[in-house]
C-alpha cells in the first residue's frame, strides 16, 4: 500500500514574512489530517523560515531545485548539503518550468536526482508531455523517454526512494485539468515502464502524484484513480485551506 503524498510547489511566489505566515496556516488547516504526507516546498529564501514554522508537525520541508555539485563556482546555483542544513527532507527535479525557461534535460535531471539521493534527499522528479506532443499522441512515447532519462544508472534500491510527478504541460497553471482517465492511463504507463524498468515490487513502491491544475473540487476524482498517490500542486498550495481540502481529499 502506499501512503498517498500531496506536496505544494510554491513557485517563485512569497517572501520569507509571507511564507512563515504561509506556512503557520498550512500547519493548522492540515493538522489532525492522517494517512497521507504532507509537504511545502517554498523559494531558497524563505527555507529556514518556513522550517522553523513546519518543525515538529507532520509537514515536510522541499526546495525545488538543486544543483549536482556540493560547492564550487556555479553561481546562483545551490547544493544539496545547503539545503539539508535549511532543513530540506525533499527535492522537487526536473519541473517543466525548468526545462522550459532554464534549459534542464533529462540528462541535468539524471545528474541531479543521483546527487540528491547520495545525500539523503527525498527527490520528486517531475515528467510530462506538452501540448503538441499529446495531440501528436506522442504522450507515452515522451513520458517514457523523461524518465528513463531521468533514472539513468538508478539502482531498484534508488528508485525506491523517489517519487515521480506526472505534470502534463498543457494542464499546469491553465485551469485546464487532465480528466482523472487521462492521467490515470499515464500513471498507469508509467508504472508498467518501471516494473519494465525494474520489476513490478519496485513499480509497485513507487508514487506518483499528478500535478496540473489540481483543486479541492477536482481532487478527489483524480486522487481515487488506482496508481495517482497524491499530488504537486501549484496555485492551489498558495491558499491554506484550498491546499487542506486537496490533503484530505488524498487520504
Ligand atoms: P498548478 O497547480 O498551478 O497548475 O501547478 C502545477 C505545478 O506545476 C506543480 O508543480
Amino acid at each position: 500500500m502506499r501512503t498517498p503524498f500531496v506536496a505544494g510547489n510554491w513557485k517563485l511566489n512569497k517572501t520569507p514574512d509571507e511564507a512563515e505566515t504561509l506556512a503557520r496556516c498550512v500547519v493548522d488547516a492540515v493538522s489532525g489530517i492522517t494517512g497521507v504526507d504532507v509537504a511545502i516546498c517554498p523559494p531558497f529564501p524563505a527555507l529556514e523560515r518556513v522550517a522553523s514554522a513546519v518543525r515538529g508537525t507532520a509537514i515536510g520541508l522541499g526546495a525545488q531545485n538543486m544543483y549536482w555539485a556540493s560547492e564550487g563556482a556555479f553561481t546562483g546555483e545551490v547544493s544539496a548539503p545547503m539545503l539539508l542544513t535549511c532543513g530540506c527532507e525533499y527535492v522537487i527535479l526536473g519541473h517543466s518550468e525548468r526545462r522550459q525557461f532554464f534549459g534542464e534535460t533529462d540528462e541535468t535531471v539524471n545528474r541531479r536526482l543521483k546527487t540528491a539521493l547520495r545525500a539523503g534527499l527525498k527527490p520528486i522528479v517531475c515528467l510530462g508531455e506538452s501540448l503538441d506532443e499529446r495531440q501528436a499522441d506522442r504522450t507515452e512515447q515522451v513520458v517514457e523517454a523523461q524518465m528513463r532519462g531521468a533514472l539513468n544508472g538508478l539502482s531498484a534500491d534508488d528508485v525506491q526512494g523517489i517519487t515521480l510527478a506526472y505534470e502534463p504541460v498543457w494542464a499546469i497553471g491553465t485551469g485546464l485539468t487532465a480528466t482523472s482517465e487521462q492521467a490515470e492511463a499515464v500513471h498507469g504507463f508509467l508504472r508498467q515502464v518501471l516494473a519494465r524498468l525494474y520489476r513490478d515490487e519496485v513499480a509497485q513502491a513507487v508514487r506518483i502524484q499528478y500535478g496540473g491544475s489540481v483543486k479541492p473540487d477536482n481532487a478527489a476524482a483524480l486522487f481515487d484513480q488506482d496508481n495517482i498517490d497524491g499530488g504537486l500542486i501549484g496555485g492551489a498550495s498558495l491558499e491554506a485551506d484550498a491546499f487542506a481540502a486537496i490533503v484530505k481529499a488524498a487520504v
